[in-house]
């Protein structure tokens, strides 16, 4: 038997998914799934979202609509495993092994503990601080080697192959280390002037549930000019809404639009209809599927305990690996 190596990713319930988090994310987990050379663990990180403001009334909710969204972009429950990260302690119990052997000094200098703290500067607490080893623990208790995430994570998967070496000098081969799979094209631009597609800019985004109205309604909020200049702007809002036309009409209608916009110019109400019908069809069988599941709650249930079932046999035979190691038994 050839031993598939194992990948393991993870969201945070913290709002449903949108178009970046598809391009960036999905796509790149739905690819892996396919592969027989792989063993594909997908995470609801209900721990991880649970650093920033939260509503405890509603969280379950959240983590469902996670849930739904996985298995409507087509993540398929007998290509992978989707699991609940609170559902199997494990994850806990190994971050704080592994939290024993890092620096401090290390963890202060990361990009990603900088920024949160900027966002919600009244709630910087230590879990805040110890997520990227709740990080490393999600992904070296499965010993996972694929980890398919955006750009913006690649310094936690840093600290998690440094964790894994450190651990491995210091008590014996454990873990490999394991490297981040960046999906190709993932950059989702925001609808709005600056930076990427993000939940947390309220104008910048496109859900995966809109509907082909509200598409239009939010690219009709999306910053243009007069359409027409020497040379086509490379950013904001006209270099962002070229940017999607190309991720979803193509190659050949953005080079079409930019020859327009240095002769007759360009018609930005006819370019934001079509670019709302392009996306609405991408994202339409994704809805329809996703109304299947809404239908079907106990099913969803069900697949959520086979992921926690077939999680918690690896995380229990890890751990206990790691507690011989580190001279606890
Ligand atoms: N930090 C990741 C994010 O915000 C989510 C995450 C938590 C994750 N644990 C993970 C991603 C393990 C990959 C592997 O997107």
């Amino acid at each position: 038997m050839i031993m598939k190596k194992r990948v393991f990713s993870g969201s945070r319930p913290t709002g449903r998914l949108h178009l970046g988090n598809y391009l960036g994310g999905l796509k790149g987990y739905l690819a892996l799934q396919e592969r027989q050379d792989l063993d594909c663990i997908y995470s609801i990180v209900d721990l991880h979202g649970i650093t920033t403001p939260y509503d405890p009334k509603t969280y379950q909710k959240q983590i469902r609509e996670v849930a739904l969204d996985y298995l409507s972009v087509g993540l398929d429950p007998k290509k992978c495993h989707l699991m609940v990260q609170s559902q199997v302690p494990e994850h806990v119990q190994l971050a704080y092994l592994l939290a024993t052997i890092f620096p401090v000094s290390r963890m202060e200098q990361l990009p990603t503990y900088k920024d949160k703290k900027k966002e919600n500067p009244d709630y910087v607490n230590v879990g805040l601080f110890y997520y990227p080893i709740l990080m490393a623990a999600d992904i070296l208790l499965y010993k996972a080697e694929v980890v398919p995430v955006g750009k913006d994570q690649v310094p936690h998967i840093e600290v998690t192959r440094e964790i894994a070496r450190k651990f491995n000098s210091m008590f014996g081969q454990v873990f490999p280390e394991p490297q981040a799979y960046l999906t190709p094209g993932a950059y989702v631009p925001s609808l709005k002037s600056e930076g990427k597609m993000s939940k947390s800019a309220e104008g910048s985004y496109i859900l995966l549930t809109d509907n082909l109205q509200t598409i239009k309604a939010r690219l009709a909020g999306a910053p243009t000019d007069t359409g027409r200049g020497e040379k086509v702007p490379v950013m904001g809002g006209v270099a962002n809404l070229l940017a999607l036309v190309e991720l979803f009409e193509g190659k050949e209608a953005r080079k079409k639009l930019e020859g327009q916009y240095a002769g007759n110019g360009i018609r930005y109400g006819e370019l934001k209809e079509r670019l709302a019908e392009a996306i609405y069809q991408e994202l339409q069988p994704i809805q329809i599927r996703r109304k299947k599941f809404e239908e079907k709650p106990k099913l969803v249930a069900e697949i959520l305990e086979e992921g926690k079932q077939y999680c918690s046999q690896i995380a229990r035979q890890t751990l206990d690996q790691v507690r011989r190691a580190m001279g606890l038994v």
